[in-house]
């Protein structure tokens, strides 16, 4: 992967803290829905701090993750008994070899938007490809561009505030500028954290690739995956002009 946008250990740190509140109302139905229907094994891409992947791994799914950020993983590792640690991996889905393959690979939470470029996108697919077994299923989430509210952008929005542990204070500023030329959206969060009676601060700049509906079709026709349907959110609702989610089934 040419640009590598590996999460700071500030942000894997408070990551279960924002999305559980953020986020998790959201997809974990679904996502763990696939999980559970699964009966072969299942790899998800981008398994960050496990979000699903404890609740999976808890219910008999046999599930394995990967993830290019040490930090995550880190985070996701302390939740797991060591005798499961051989199911985490580190490492970029572009070029990750396994020596498994899975009947459903799902990169949930908008993995694939972390992919820039048209080379690493089309070597991501075709990486699944070879990752899942004849009937196997790929699964994944990207947000769906709004171009006015792209253009317009946020400026400084507080999008959490709450208490990462009793009595300590966290708070998360966003804001975002648009490229649309270029389809990148950049995106600055600013994290302030109490600690001993004092504020920390520390800012992480990342970039995101946003897709238009077309162009995931056409990635998707160019690589080696079939495409199966695109919803419009988690429920398996039609693409309408009110939807806020790509959810894109691929399979073998
Ligand atoms: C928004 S988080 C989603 C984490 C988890 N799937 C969830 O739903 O909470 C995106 C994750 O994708 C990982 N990631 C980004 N690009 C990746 C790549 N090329 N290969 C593997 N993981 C990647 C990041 O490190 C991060 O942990």
């Amino acid at each position: 992967m040419s640009q590598l946008y590996e999460y700071p250990d500030y942000f894997a740190r408070f990551y279960d803290i924002i999305y559980h509140q953020l986020r998790s109302h959201v997809d974990a139905r679904y996502f763990l829905s696939k999980i559970k229907s699964t009966r072969g094994s299942i790899l998800e891409i981008g398994v960050g701090t496990g979000r699903f992947f404890t609740e999976a791994l808890g219910s008999g799914a046999d599930i394995y993750g990967i993830d290019i950020s040490k930090s995550m993983v880190d985070v996701l590792k302390n939740k797991l008994d060591p005798s499961e640690h051989y199911r985490i991996y580190t490492g970029d889905a572009c070029t990750m070899k396994l020596d498994r393959r899975f009947s459903l690979i799902i990169a949930p939470f908008r993995v694939f938007s972390h992919v820039i470029d048209v080379t690493d996108q089309i070597k991501f697919l075709n990486n699944v490809w070879e990752h899942l077994d004849d009937e196997g299923k790929f699964i994944f989430d990207l947000f769906i561009p709004d171009p006015g509210k792209l253009q317009k952008g946020m400026d400084k929005v507080v999008d959490f505030e709450g208490e990462y542990e009793p009595g300590k204070k966290l708070r998360r500023t966003v804001s975002t500028s648009p490229d649309i030329v270029n389809q990148i959206l950049d995106i600055s969060m600013n994290f302030e954290w109490e600690d001993n009676n004092k504020w920390l601060t520390k800012t992480w700049k990342i970039k995101f690739r946003i897709y238009f509906r077309y162009e995931l079709e056409h990635l998707i026709t160019l690589s080696r995956l079939k495409l199966e349907n695109i919803s419009g959110d988690y429920k398996g609702g039609s693409l309408s002009k009110n939807s806020k989610e790509f959810v894109v089934v691929c399979r073998k």
